[in-house]
């Protein structure tokens, strides 16, 4: 299966406004209402967020690039060949996505995937009402994302046997601390060198994501984000700092969905031919703090349990 890209997410929301507010006035996104949801643009695209009315604060979807019709039917042919039951998506589905078409199926660990045919867009210019001069989409995708997967080992198989991704490398995290119990994440990649478009935690995510990342150009619109977040009194979820893996220098805060936006600079991109898996031991090479953020909700979490 040829999976090209990350070309939009969908977003549950009981609050419009709210994502409007956070996406205009923090992220610097430009906020566009359509027939059955809101759509945030970050390029020239008609949206790569896609909220829309819910019962609920929570991710909703993750959607696939292919990129051609010969591409999107053997996509169907191979999903059905290992007995993945899709669904097709509805004309409004289709149309608040802007694209030519689209399905849709659950992985083992239940969250919604849609591949999705193409896009259309009038080309406007992307002009962000924050000032932002861009972010780094194109083929690259527009960023990434990282889903709850407690069925983690079945999910990656799924993910690298019927999506065609791979594995780019693992991370093994331990929220309390060395000795304390072990959580894997898996970074994951598809058709372009960006190093992971996907990555799976292997635990439980009521918000159904963990974060987004977005990358916009330069270190100065980080920064100018982070004024932005403090500015508006949105919640900090991780200092700044620079990744191990893929070398994105990047702050989180929270978003209205109930999940962290990554808000990130420099990723490196990968030539897969000459790549070697390999496991960090750190998430970071410097910053990154989150027990701000995460790690106050990981404290109250143990707290209740207590
Ligand atoms: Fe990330």
């Amino acid at each position: 299966m040829r999976i090209t890209a990350l070309a939009y997410s969908v977003i549950d929301s009981t609050d419009i406004e709210a994502w409007r507010t956070f996406g205009e006035q923090v992220a610097g996104f430009s906020a566009h209402d359509l027939p059955g949801g809101l759509a945030l643009r970050i390029d020239e695209r008609a949206g790569r967020l896609f909220v829309v009315p819910g019962k609920a604060d929570r991710y909703a979807a993750s959607g696939w690039e292919v990129a051609t019709e010969a591409d999107f039917t053997e996509a169907k042919r191979e999903l059905a060949g290992h007995g993945v039951a899709f669904q097709q998506g509805s004309a409004d589905e289709i149309a608040l996505r802007h694209v030519f078409d689209m399905i849709w199926f659950l992985d083992p660990s239940g969250n919604r995937h849609e591949l999705a045919l193409g896009y259309a867009t009038a080309f406007d210019r992307f002009l962000s009402p924050a000032g932002v001069p861009g972010f780094v989409t194109g083929q690259l995708g527009y960023g990434h994302m990282v889903l709850p997967a407690p069925k983690i080992t079945e999910t990656r198989q799924f993910m690298i046997d019927v999506l065609g991704f791979g594995l780019s490398d693992i991370l093994i995290h331990r929220p309390l601390g060395p000795g304390g119990p072990e959580m894997r994440i898996d970074f994951m990649h598809c058709g372009n060198g960006r190093h992971h478009s996907l990555a799976l935690f292997e635990g439980e995510v009521p918000s159904g994501c963990v974060h987004l990342m977005v990358e916009v150009p330069t270190l100065d619109e980080v920064g100018r984000a982070y004024d932005r977040m403090l500015a508006s009194g949105t919640r900090l979820m991780a200092t700044l700092g620079k990744h191990t893996n893929d070398h994105m220098t990047s702050f989180y805060m929270m978003t209205p969905g109930g999940f962290a936006l990554e808000y990130g600079f420099g990723g490196r991109t990968i030539d897969w031919d000459h790549h070697v898996l390999f496991e960090s031991t750190s998430v970071s090479l410097w910053g990154h703090d989150f027990s701000v953020g995460f790690g106050a909700d990981e404290a109250a979490a143990l707290a209740d349990a207590a």
